[in-house]
């Protein structure tokens, strides 16, 4: 079986390669080309995510294209430790024990916490917005959940567009395909995104002064004792949650924005109808998962559907193939929000890693699409869209989503345009 993710065809339409996936008689197989095993079945995936027993998450972050030997010693800097999803047990349990207790896990607690700055964000992106103009939206997608990571976490916000830049580098040379010229200027855009977190802590940690957001309570909950936390694993921490926060919302985002744009009246519901706002999140997830695809290394020689897979292999874990399982769901390239079992997605992966930004994303989901769908009523997708994700084997964000106001008098119909994403 070939997965083939750099592609033209699978960046315009990964679902018809889950379709062909899910359709062929095994569902774990031997990429040559990417030299991984990929897995994919909902159950199979769930499996494999949920199993920290045979399999690691050691090369979660290991680039999926070989690096240059040039790349590869520059990105021997992020000499960060190996915390929360980079990190197996003991390591993975301690670190994320420690996420879990000071952040909220339930979007009812992250709502109180977060609620009034998320929606505050939200409001000030809408009003900049220049909306009798074409706009691309992507940016509102990408603003929004890079702007609440800063809130969160308590890094200058003075620092996001460099941010933005370093993670899309980041993002690049792990999960895609970029040109030796282009891995060099990428694992220096890594390395200066780990020092800069690493000097932030360092820096509060030095002066005494915890600061706000999550790498203040991660540096009170250190407490000056190494044996709580050390000043490397706060830093890895805060990492993790740069890295894992705001591009994966990101994508989200855009998805649930192209799903909703493409019907007039799934547009209008976004507006008053709390019920179908969160049926329409949890679909997104399903149909369209901002994390598609994931990475694990066997631990030991692992045997799955009647296939075995040697020790120390790399696995690509087909997330969105799972989300398209025609065993669990009914014709799943509809995007249908009223399915009964939409909730059984995978988007946030299962068991011991699961998510733990879940609540933060789904908080930033819903309060998005409620605000613009009220803030700007006659938004419609440009006549003639076609969407177009960024090359990655892992990551599915729109390269761009272009808006623009629909004419008075057309009003929202049942079944309006054939310009949005396939569904
Ligand atoms: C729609 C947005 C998001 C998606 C699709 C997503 C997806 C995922 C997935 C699939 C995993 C499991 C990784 C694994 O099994 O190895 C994961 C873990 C994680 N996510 Fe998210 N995520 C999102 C938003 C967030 C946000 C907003 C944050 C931070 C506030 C976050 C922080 C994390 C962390 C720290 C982990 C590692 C947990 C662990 O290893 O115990 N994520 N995410």
């Amino acid at each position: 079986m070939r997965l083939d993710p750099f592609s033209g065809p699978y960046s315009r339409d990964p679902a018809t390669t889950w379709r062909r996936i899910n359709a062929t008689a095994t569902s774990i197989s031997y990429d040559d080309h990417l030299a991984m095993w990929l897995i994919a079945g909902h159950d199979n995936v769930r499996t494999v995510l949920a199993d920290t027993t045979r399999f690691s998450n050691a090369a979660t972050m290991l680039p999926i294209t070989a690096l240059t030997a040039d790349a590869g010693d520059i990105l021997a800097g992020l000499d960060a430790p190996a915390v929360a999803v980079a990190a197996d047990r003991p390591q993975h349990l301690r670190t994320r024990a420690i996420l879990r207790a000071l952040m909220p896990t339930t979007v009812a607690r992250a709502e109180q916490q977060w609620g009034p700055l998320v929606a505050a964000r939200t409001d000030d992106l809408i009003t900049g917005m220049t909306t009798n103009e074409p706009t691309d939206l992507m940016h509102f997608a990408v603003q929004l959940p890079l702007l609440v990571i800063h809130d969160v976490l308590g890094l200058p916000v003075a620092a996001a567009e460099q941010v933005r830049a370093w993670t899309d580098d980041f993002a690049d040379l792990v999960w895609g395909n970029p040109t030796a010229e282009a891995q060099i200027a990428q694992a220096y855009s890594s390395v200066a995104l780990w020092r800069f977190c690493a000097d932030i802590v360092s820096r509060r940690a030095d002066r005494g002064h915890d600061g706000p957001g999550l790498i203040g309570e991660l540096l009170r909950y250190r407490n000056n004792d190494d044996s709580n936390l050390t000043i490397a694993e706060v830093a890895a921490l805060a990492l993790n949650i740069v890295g894992a926060g705001w591009i994966t919302t990101t994508g989200a985002l855009g998805n649930a924005l192209a799903h909703a744009l493409a019907e007039p009246v799934r547009w209008a519901r976004l507006a008053d109808d709390e019920h179908y706002l969160n049926l329409h999140v949890e679909e997104t997830l399903r149909h369209s998962p901002a994390i598609d695809g994931w990475l694990r290394l066997t631990i030991t020689d692992v045997t799955l559907d009647g296939v075995t897979i040697p020790a120390g292999s790399r696995c690509l874990v087909l997330i969105g193939a799972a989300n398209h399982d025609p065993a669990v769901y009914t014709e799943p390239e509809v995007f249908d929000p009223r399915r009964g079992r939409g909730g059984q997605h995978l988007a946030f992966g299962a068991g011991p890693h699961y998510c733990i930004g879940a609540a933060l994303a789904r908080l930033e989901l819903t309060t998005a699409l409620r605000a613009l769908a009220r803030r700007l009523p006659s938004l419609a997708l440009a006549a003639g869209f076609q969407q177009q994700f960024k090359t990655s084997a892992a990551l599915r964000q729109l390269t761009s989503l272009p808006v623009e106001q629909r004419p008075a008098g057309r009003c929202p119909v049942a079944h309006g345009t054939s310009a949005g994403p396939r569904s």
